[in-house]
């Protein structure tokens, strides 16, 4: 499932997180990378563990935690801290897949990568190309969203970011371990929990039919959820 996230940051926020970018320590992007992304990745990435990729870390981890369609679509148990890239100048990062276990440098915090996140934090069209494209079984969804809007993909998928050759984009991108491990059963879980949403939109929270979806709902969060 590949689900937009529109605003995830609101404009104040985006320009709090933007202004401690700008004073951030940039770095050759293939400081975090496989030897195979090395191959395929030309941008520039903040470098992680400074006070400023804490910072602008934390300012998005927030956001996360305080946006319903995240939580329902995501069901995160582990968010590996968020990451700051920017490509300009022709850079771009070819086909590549994500590892599937992402490791903290300098720490025990390990996560499967079950969904890849990419918060983009530069208005459109302020830069040309620097689409993120994502193989899928249908074909290629090509997305480039508004700044503060995220995009929640599959991290078992192939995916690239197309030049930028014009303007620079800025993003933020990270990883995820869901509760639910499977992408099938996590896409009925957000189904069902938005469905119950407008049952009790419509008929009222305290409604038999919205109190027994609900129970529905939890009865399979557990019988799926690691938690
Ligand atoms: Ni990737």
């Amino acid at each position: 499932m590949m689900l937009p996230i529109p605003d995830l940051l609101d404009a104040a926020t985006l320009a709090r997180l933007r202004a401690v970018l700008d004073g951030g320590d940039w770095i050759d992007g293939n400081a975090t990378s496989g030897a195979q992304s090395a191959l395929a990745k030309r941008n520039h990435q903040l470098a992680e563990g400074t006070p400023a990729a804490r910072e602008a870390g934390g300012i998005v981890l927030d956001a996360l935690g305080r946006s319903p369609l995240f939580v329902a679509a995501a069901l995160p148990l582990k968010v590996f801290p968020p990451l700051f890239n920017r490509y300009e100048g022709g850079e771009a990062f070819g086909a590549h897949v994500d590892n599937a276990i992402r490791m903290q440098r300098g720490s025990d915090f390990r996560i499967r990568s079950d969904l890849s996140c990419t918060v983009f934090l530069s208005d459109p069209d302020s830069y040309d190309g620097g689409e993120l494209v994502v193989e899928e079984p249908s074909g290629e969804r090509r997305v480039k969203l508004g700044a503060g809007s995220a995009i929640l993909y599959p991290s078992t998928s192939v995916h690239r970011v197309e030049p930028v050759t014009r303007g620079a984009r800025l993003a933020s991108f990270f990883w995820l371990q869901s509760m639910v491990r499977g992408g099938d059963e996590r896409a009925i879980l957000f189904d069902l929990d938005r469905a119950v949403q407008r049952v009790g939109g419509e008929l009222g929270q305290g409604h038999r039919a919205a109190v027994e979806l609900t129970g529905v709902y939890h009865n399979l969060l557990r019988r799926w959820a690691d938690a």
